[in-house]
């Protein structure tokens, strides 16, 4: 059985709504199961302080594209993450796509990475600095480079809707890339 990532905020017990004859902690357990059933990526965001002296990457699954008109991609990032102060303040960030291959790369991105700004790395990982200012991480198979749009308060996440304004691949567009199934890591739920 897949774990739950630990370092996912843990609330104090099981969050309604229940439906009618449900047993709150059995129903809290299963409604957790079933989100954590739901097919996903898992990618790499890249953001930067508004003022650019201090750079972050971070691992990240809850992201999809949620309109073709503007090109708009959405990012649901817990409130306590650097990542969710970098952002707010510079209103930027990258989703780098990691070759499946590479999937060590998710547990080093789970806390502060350290910056190196001489040698360009994130906790030793090589980054050029996207149009926007944010990383990129050097070995990601391609990334989408935002600027965010509209921003909505969810809870425990803040969900940024950033719009595409650089795409690209870095790597052979066949190239494989990482899912949350290629790991024994669940988040979330
Ligand atoms: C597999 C996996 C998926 C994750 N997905 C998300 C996510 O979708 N949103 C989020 O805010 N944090 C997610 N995290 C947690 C962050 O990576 C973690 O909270 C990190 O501490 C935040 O980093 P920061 O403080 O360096 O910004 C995930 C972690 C793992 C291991």
């Amino acid at each position: 059985m897949a774990l739950a990532f630990p370092l996912m905020p843990v609330s104090e017990g099981p969050i309604g709504p229940f439906p009618e004859g449900a047993e709150p902690a059995e129903y809290d357990k299963l409604r957790r199961r079933v989100f954590w059933k739901m097919p996903s990526g898992l990618f790499a965001v890249g953001s930067r302080s508004g003022d650019g002296t201090r750079r972050n990457m971070m691992t990240l699954n809850w992201a999809t594209q949620i309109s073709s008109d503007p090109k708009l991609l959405g990012i649901a990032v817990e409130k306590p993450a650097l990542t969710h102060d970098l952002i707010a303040d510079s209103r930027v960030f990258t989703l780098n796509l990691i070759d499946r291959e590479d999937r060590a790369i998710v547990r080093k991105f789970t806390k502060p990475v350290e910056v190196d700004s001489d040698e360009r790395t994130l906790n030793g990982f090589a980054y050029h600095d996207g149009r926007t200012g944010a990383p990129i991480l050097d070995q990601a198979v391609a990334f989408l480079e935002c600027e965010v749009r509209h921003e909505l308060d969810t809870g425990s996440h803040t969900f940024f809707a950033g719009e595409v304004v650089a795409a690209a691949f870095q790597r052979d567009e066949e190239t494989a890339v990482l899912r949350m199934e290629d790991t024994r890591m669940n988040y979330g739920g």
